[in-house]
């Protein structure tokens, strides 16, 4: 595991949050295993190649890198995450699979990664929606499209919603609901909703893709919905 001494905003993903992290996600997430695997298949029929070399940013405790290792030999997976304690959590889950050797682990953001040839793709789960839009959503977008091949594809998984809409209000509410069926308790329903507010920037839709399009992608494509989580497919644009 490489590393960088880039320091992250804000120490929302410590190494005990990291622990939790994979039964937490999965209770308060509509379909977070589904976005993954659908995610590989995407990446897969969307010109990939069998040889892949992806880019993985944001890699958490590496649910994407496990399933896309699995399911595809012949891939090589390039994972940056600046939270410690997640790529620990994701290096113990990938060794005890016997899928080590086909990732290599970076703890820093993307920018930080030494320079190699250009990835043939990428993914981007669920995190672009931690940063603001003061500039840092758009050079994280970047720092993935001057990595990537012309026409290659990334999968992007983001809350793009416009927290002033009544839709935005609805969403929030039928999770609230979702959430209690679950079985999940008031306490960590509510704690759910002050993370949202305190860590999650919006932005609506059509901000989203103008700035895929600002930083050199096509205009996203959904292929997954959950409530407040979506995931979309996009390509490097042609021309670099
Ligand atoms: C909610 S987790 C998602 C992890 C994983 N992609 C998944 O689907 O479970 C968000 C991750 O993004 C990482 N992150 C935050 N800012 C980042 C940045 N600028 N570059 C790369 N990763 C970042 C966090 O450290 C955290 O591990």
């Amino acid at each position: 595991m490489t590393a960088d001494t880039t320091a992250p905003r804000r120490d929302t993903f410590h190494a005990d949050r990291a622990r939790r992290y994979d039964e937490t996600i999965r209770r308060v997430l509509p379909g977070y295993d589904t976005l993954h695997a659908l995610s590989a298949v995407m990446l897969e029929t969307a010109g990939a190649g069998a040889a892949a070399r992806v880019l993985v940013t944001g890699a958490g405790t590496g649910t994407e890198l496990d399933v896309m290792a699995r399911r595809n030999p012949g891939w090589h997976l390039v994972a940056c995450d600046p939270a410690e304690g997640m790529l620990a959590v994701a290096r113990t889950r990938l060794e005890e699979a016997g899928l080590d050797q086909q990732v290599s682990l970076h703890v820093g953001i993307t920018d930080s990664l030494p320079p190699q040839a250009p990835f043939d793709a990428a993914t981007c789960l669920l995190v672009l929606h931690f940063l603001p839009d003061d500039g840092s959503k758009l050079a994280l977008l970047q720092s993935m499209a001057r990595r990537l091949r012309p026409g290659a594809p990334l999968v992007i998984a983001d809350m793009a919603e416009d927290p002033g809409s009544p839709r935005f209000r609805h969403l929030l509410t039928a999770w609230t609901h979702w959430q209690e069926e679950a079985g999940i308790d008031r306490q960590e329903i509510e704690k759910g909703l002050r993370h949202i507010e305190r860590d999650i920037h919006f932005v609506p839709e059509s901000r989203f893709s103008a700035l895929l399009t600002e930083a050199g992608f096509t205009p996203p494509e959904r292929f997954f919905g959950g409530l407040l989580f979506t995931g979309y497919l996009c390509h490097r644009t042609l021309e670099t």
